[in-house]
């Protein structure tokens, strides 16, 4: 079997072409060019055509071309149709099947014209009758070298951009993910700070109720003792609130998912905000459910939620004002649709809001000043406040949104300027 691989070297001009545009470049290998057919003859002056501009393979016969083409990166094919063994077609699909850019220039006799014409529809670049005259041939190669160089930079410049896409979703993923530690760190803090507060004000009553007194007995210890209870309770609070985010920051999901009583959170609430110096000076009523109910949410994002719309409801004026935490069951889903947003009206997770009966609706309400038309449309976004740098960080309604999506709950809030806001916050239960 004759199988001959040729290595022709560079054309002095095509170096010298190429030195002169530019010194500094290697130039470019010689595209390849496979030559498949079972006789010596055209094998031979094909190879003595192309061998200037082509590194030229040569093999007699369909299996041997495959093995050639399994080796070297070939550019472009010229075979026979008719071959003792394997079929010129066949040879055609199993290279198409190694890798569709390479091109194939079918040879046909006459009398294998149709073959030829099927093997276009296989993907051969071309056919030429035998004999073939050198100009053709010459061209017919050319166009299959022109056509693979174009699929490879077209593969190519697909690959750089499905890299480029990559990096861009990764760095986009990043960028999300610093966000959200942000946020997270943010959310800690804020979250933190009522229990704080609370904890700062004990300890000042309690060193207040020891600062004359030689030894603490009777009530005064019993209060004491129960400050300290209350106290601890706070301390807690904190360990629970950093120990929730953090879990979340390691992305570990939050198995244990404790859930509370609707009553046990609504009687933290009452317990936190009586003593808050947030609430002096205003009437705050927190009254929880004649049966009680277990809302499908973690307990301390269920307070925290409370927490917040209640502080802001206390924190909407600072003439005496009154506010309102009340509980309902509801038996009938809610009809969405009767709550359009507009300047008095706002519904929150409207579409990821899962309106399962029995639903834990929590309202909150109070007579303070009502919210105008431009807060209510921005009042949920992150960093969005109007109050004081000292009073107000912009963050807690937009952790409730956060918080009340996490658990497929929604919220309605309703105002009017010179009356009051209720903001109703509904839960799943389970
Ligand atoms: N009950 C309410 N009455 C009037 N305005 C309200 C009420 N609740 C919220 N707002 C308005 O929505 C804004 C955003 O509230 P949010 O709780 O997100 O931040 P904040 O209370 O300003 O600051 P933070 O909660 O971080 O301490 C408030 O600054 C206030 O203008
Ligand atoms: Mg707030």
């Amino acid at each position: 079997m004759a199988l001959t691989v040729s290595t022709a070297t560079q054309s002095p001009s095509r170096l010298d072409t190429i030195s002169e545009i530019e010194p500094t470049q290697v130039a470019p290998a010689k595209p390849t060019l496979l030559i498949v057919d079972d006789e010596e003859g055209p094998r031979q002056s094909l190879r003595i055509v192309f061998k200037n501009d082509y590194q030229v393979l040569l093999a007699s016969n369909g299996q041997d071309a495959l093995d050639l083409a399994r080796k070297h990166e070939v550019d472009v094919v010229v075979c026979d149709i008719m071959m003792f063994g394997m079929s010129g077609v066949e040879v055609l699909k199993e290279l198409k099947e190694m890798d569709d850019s390479i091109e194939v220039v079918m040879l046909t006799a006459f009398e294998t014209i149709e073959t030829a014409r099927q093997a276009l529809r296989f993907g051969a670049s071309d056919y030429l009758n035998k004999p073939f005259d050198i100009p053709t041939m010459r061209s017919a190669v050319k166009r299959a070298a022109d056509k693979h160089r174009s699929a490879l930079e077209f593969r190519k410049t697909n690959e750089h951009l499905h890299e480029l896409q990559q990096m861009l979703q990764d760095q986009r993923m990043r960028e999300e993910m610093a966000r959200a530690q942000g946020e997270i760190y943010a959310s800690v803090l804020h979250d933190i700070n009522s229990p704080l507060t609370v904890i700062s004000g004990f300890v000042e009553l309690i060193n207040r109720s020891m600062e004359n007194a030689a030894s603490v007995e009777g009530e005064q210890l019993a209060k004491i003792k129960g400050d300290l209870n209350t106290l601890n309770g706070q301390v807690g609070r904190c360990f629970e609130i950093s120990r929730r985010y953090l879990s979340f920051l390691n992305k570990q999901d939050d198995a244990e998912r404790a859930r509370v009583g609707a009553n046990q959170a609504i009687n933290d609430l009452r317990d936190l905000l009586v003593r808050h110096p947030i609430a002096r000076g205003h009437e705050l009523t927190v009254t929880g459910l004649a049966a009680d109910a277990i809302a499908d949410i973690n307990g301390t994002d269920f307070l925290q939620i409370l927490l917040n719309l209640t502080i802001n409801a206390l924190q909407s004026s600072d003439t005496p004002h009154r506010v309102e935490v009340t509980c309902e069951l509801l038996p009938t889903p809610l009809d969405i649709s009767a709550f359009p947003d507009g300047p008095e009206m706002r519904f929150i997770n409207r579409d990821g809001f899962s309106n399962v009966t029995p639903i834990l609706a929590v309202s909150v309400t109070d007579n303070g000043p009502g919210i105008s038309a431009q807060t209510i449309a921005r009042m949920f976004e992150e960093r969005f406040t109007t109050k004081p740098p000292d009073r107000g960080t912009g963050l807690g309604l937009s952790i409730v949104k956060r918080l009340i999506r996490e658990a497929n709950g929604a919220i309605a809030i309703r105002t009017k300027m010179g009356k009051g806001s209720t903001f109703t916050a509904y839960f799943q239960t389970i």
